[in-house]
């Protein structure tokens, strides 16, 4: 008889947990018709604001959106460089083509795939107005080291910190460690809702009161029906907003398993997967559970398939390769691109159980000497 399916992620077990809360919301929402922006969404921004150890919180329609507007609000666009890790999710750098800047590609620590303040030390010019240090993965950047960068050179540190709701660097959160911060809520996400959402923490309260702005139609703050700028519709739903509050709560718990079960992938994994390294200073929330493979990776897909068993690759193409992001100049990045071509994304989600890590580690054990 064939194995039960071990899924990528378990969406359907990660909800079910908030089910009762689910159904609350629903019917609050439908009775106060708070469907867009409202109480939920106030609730919700003072709660995240206060998880991220951040000042400020405005929820917003996606996490591109979210880093859109970060940039937007501090009017970096056309004449402008944006320093990004060419090994993230094109939601990166399409946030920077979006404001008219130009994304400058780097490459990331082979070991950890993110940046470090050496490389961006490298590619500074005298355009360049801001970084993305993108948390990918779970795992922090270490802002400490690369802001040493960007504080000298005069140039805004953004988080880009979709894939890491709760990750902490030396003990504080991501979230609070750059000029502003972006969250996606998509529903995957360590923090996810039944839909699109996303989020801004900042700790500077003026950037916070033009980004409101920037959000809500350029309208000004307090008032229906003046709008001091050309602004955007990007807001959170009330609806979404209840889901994420309910979920909030199971956060640091949803974290601790992935963890637990990141500890067990690496005590359990045979040597022709390796995974990530996570830095001494930063505390992942594992996202994704990413490894190297030391043979063919096809053939390491193809096993895992074979036995039912879900995974990704995050990511298969590096930015600076792709069609819509080639300027003509593309220099090799030689790190991002040896990860493009042998990483491989495991299952990852709050739910897995060891009998199930045992499972795909023996998949794979079994590819040993082959
Ligand atoms: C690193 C990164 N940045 C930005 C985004 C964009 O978020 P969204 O899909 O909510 O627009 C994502 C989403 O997958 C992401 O993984």
């Amino acid at each position: 008889m064939a194995e039960t399916p071990i899924p990528f992620v378990d969406l359907a077990a990660i909800n079910d947990q908030v089910r009762a809360a689910l159904d609350e919301a629903w019917s609050e929402t439908l009775r106060t018709g708070g469907f867009v922006g409202g109480q939920a969404v106030e609730a919700f921004e003072q709660e995240f604001a206060h998880y991220c150890q951040a000042e400020h919180c405005i929820g917003v329609a996606n996490g591109t959106d979210a880093l859109e507007l970060i940039l937007a609000g501090l009017d970096i666009g056309h004449g402008d460089e944006v320093i990004v890790p060419a090994n993230t999710f094109v939601a990166t750098a399409e946030a920077v083509v979006r404001v008219g800047a130009v994304p400058v590609f780097v490459d990331v620590d082979p070991d950890t795939a993110l940046i470090t303040g050496d490389i961006v030390r490298a590619a500074l010019t005298e355009r360049t107005a801001a970084v993305m240090a993108v948390h990918l993965y779970g795992q922090p950047v270490d802002v400490d080291d690369v802001s040493l960068v960007t504080e000298r050179a005069g140039v805004a540190l953004i988080e880009d910190a979709a894939q890491a709701h709760g990750a902490e660097l030396r003990n504080r959160r991501v979230g609070s460690l750059g000029i502003a911060a972006g969250f996606s809520f998509y529903p995957a996400k360590n923090l996810g809702a039944l839909g699109d959402g996303g989020a801004i923490t900042t700790q500077d309260s003026e950037l916070a009161g033009r980004l409101r702005v920037l959000a809500n139609h350029g309208r000004s703050s307090g008032s229906r029906y003046e709008h001091e700028v050309v602004g955007r519709n990007s807001r959170l739903d009330g609806l979404q907003a209840s889901v994420l509050s309910a979920k909030l709560k199971r956060l640091d718990e949803a974290n601790h398993a992935r963890q637990v079960a990141a500890e067990q992938y690496r005590r359990l994994l045979p040597d022709i997967v390796k995974p990530l390294g996570v830095a001494e200073a930063a505390t992942s929330v594992y996202h994704l559970f990413v490894v190297r493979c030391a043979i063919d990776r096809e053939q390491v897909g193809q096993a895992l398939t074979d036995a039912g068993i879900g995974w990704g690759l995050h990511y298969p193409v590096a930015c600076h390769l792709q069609v819509g992001y080639q300027d003509g100049a593309t220099k090799p990045l030689p790190a991002s691109e040896e990860l493009a071509d042998t990483i491989l994304s495991l299952p990852m989600h709050p739910h897995l159980s060891l009998g199930e890590i045992e499972r795909v580690c023996l998949t794979l054990s079994s590819l040993e000497g082959g």
